[in-house]
């Protein structure tokens, strides 16, 4: 039996195949290389010296599809196949919608056709809004989405939910991801955002390696410690943790499940950058900017469901955090082209 990871050769699916891989799990990856190189699938397959099968292929097509269930013998699928970009999605709303949502239905169609309905999916807290509490459990209630990326995620929460309503033989796991941030700790995956990232991790890390002049710090006006946005960061490794968790979960209790993935820690930009500079032994310039549209003042999570519920707790701290990314950064400053 073997685990389908869809969109595995991307930032948080590698991470996710090296601790299914290590927890010996079979694994095998469609991806379109969209986002993603697929020098990171060989990383994966250098760190844990296992292997992993690769279908390069859309989710999007059938053909790319059929090919996989009729070959392997595939157990569950998490599905972490989809565009990512916030403000992208503002512009490129067709996109979004269709890439993310139809290319989750026709898996879950062709799924269902080949006896196989076990997914766990990759939501955001971005389906919390402005949260109505911090910090945020899952009986939040589900907030103002402000772009089609978010909600591509809120949708896809209802349609897989709907799904086990129509045939409780589908077990879905919704995990809602706070920041992840960080790299595996050998260096040798990580994230490698096209262009000029957008993320504040990521951000940092190119100002860090020489890539970037300076940190734009999106608003200190907030009703925060320092006056700066506080975000849930949580590391990669951690996250892919929680989703062999998942797996395991799954098992034993089926239905549909909502985790969210955070530490329950809040750190501000300032705080982040600080812990940075530590990683990286000196200092980064930044400048503050104005508010970014869309930004919230505070998110972080209650993580007790998934502690009490999967046994799953996020280990490494900020400080962990960006040493790995750095580590990751410097020994690839242009990412897998390096
Ligand atoms: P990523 O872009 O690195 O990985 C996504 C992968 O999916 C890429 O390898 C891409 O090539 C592939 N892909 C996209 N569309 C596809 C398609 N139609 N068919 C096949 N492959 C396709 O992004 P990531 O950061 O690893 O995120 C993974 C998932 O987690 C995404 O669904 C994202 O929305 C979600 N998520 C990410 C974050 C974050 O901050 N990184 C936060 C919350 C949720
Ligand atoms: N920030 C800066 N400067 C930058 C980039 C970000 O100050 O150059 C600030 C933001 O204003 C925010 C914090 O850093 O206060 C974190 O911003 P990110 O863009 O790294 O992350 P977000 O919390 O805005 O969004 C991320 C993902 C979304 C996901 C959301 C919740 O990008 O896809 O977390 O999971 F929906």
């Amino acid at each position: 039996m073997a685990i389908l990871v869809a969109g595995g050769a991307g930032y948080i699916g590698s991470h996710t195949c090296v601790e299914l891989l290590n927890r010996g799990y079979e694994v095998v990856v469609v991806d379109n290389l969209y986002n993603s190189s697929e020098v990171a699938l060989e990383r994966v397959q250098e760190i844990t010296g296992k292997s992993l099968k690769f279908y390069k292929g859309d989710i999007l097509n059938r053909e790319d599809l059929e090919p996989i269930f009729e070959n392997e013998d595939i157990e569950a699928v998490i599905n972490f196949a989809g565009l990512k970009a916030v403000g992208e999605s503002v512009a490129k709303p067709w996109e979004y919608y269709h890439n993310n949502i139809t290319g989750t239905l026709i898996l879950c169609d062709v799924m269902r056709k080949h006896g196989c309905k076990n997914m766990i999916f990759s939501s955001s807290a971005t389906v919390y809004g402005d949260p109505a509490e911090i910090p945020i459990t899952e009986n939040c209630p589900k907030g103002q989405i402000t772009n089609p990326y978010g909600q591509t995620k809120g949708m896809l929460e209802q349609i897989l939910t709907d799904l086990h309503t129509g045939d409780p033989e589908w077990n879905v796991m919704l995990l809602r991801y706070f920041n992840p941030i960080g790299a595996h700790e050998s260096g040798k995956i990580g994230e490698d955002p096209k262009g000029i990232p957008n993320n504040l991790v990521p951000y940092i890390a190119q100002v860090a390696v020489g890539k970037l002049d300076c940190l734009g710090v999106f608003g200190d006006d907030y009703d925060t410690p320092d006056g700066t946005g506080v975000r849930d960061y949580i590391h990669v490794t951690d996250l892919a943790v929680g989703h062999v968790k998942a797996i395991e979960r799954m098992k034993v209790s089926p239905g549909v499940h909502i985790y969210n993935l955070g530490t329950g820690t809040g750190y501000s930009v300032l705080d982040v950058l600080k812990a940075y500079e530590k990683a990286c032994g000196k200092k980064l310039p930044y400048q503050v900017k104005p508010r970014r549209a869309g930004d919230i003042a505070m998110c972080y999570c209650d993580a007790s469901k998934a502690r009490e519920e999967l046994g799953w707790v996020a280990e490494r701290g900020i400080e962990e955090m960006c040493a790995d990314s750095w580590r990751w950064q410097s020994n690839n400053p242009d990412g897998y082209r390096s």
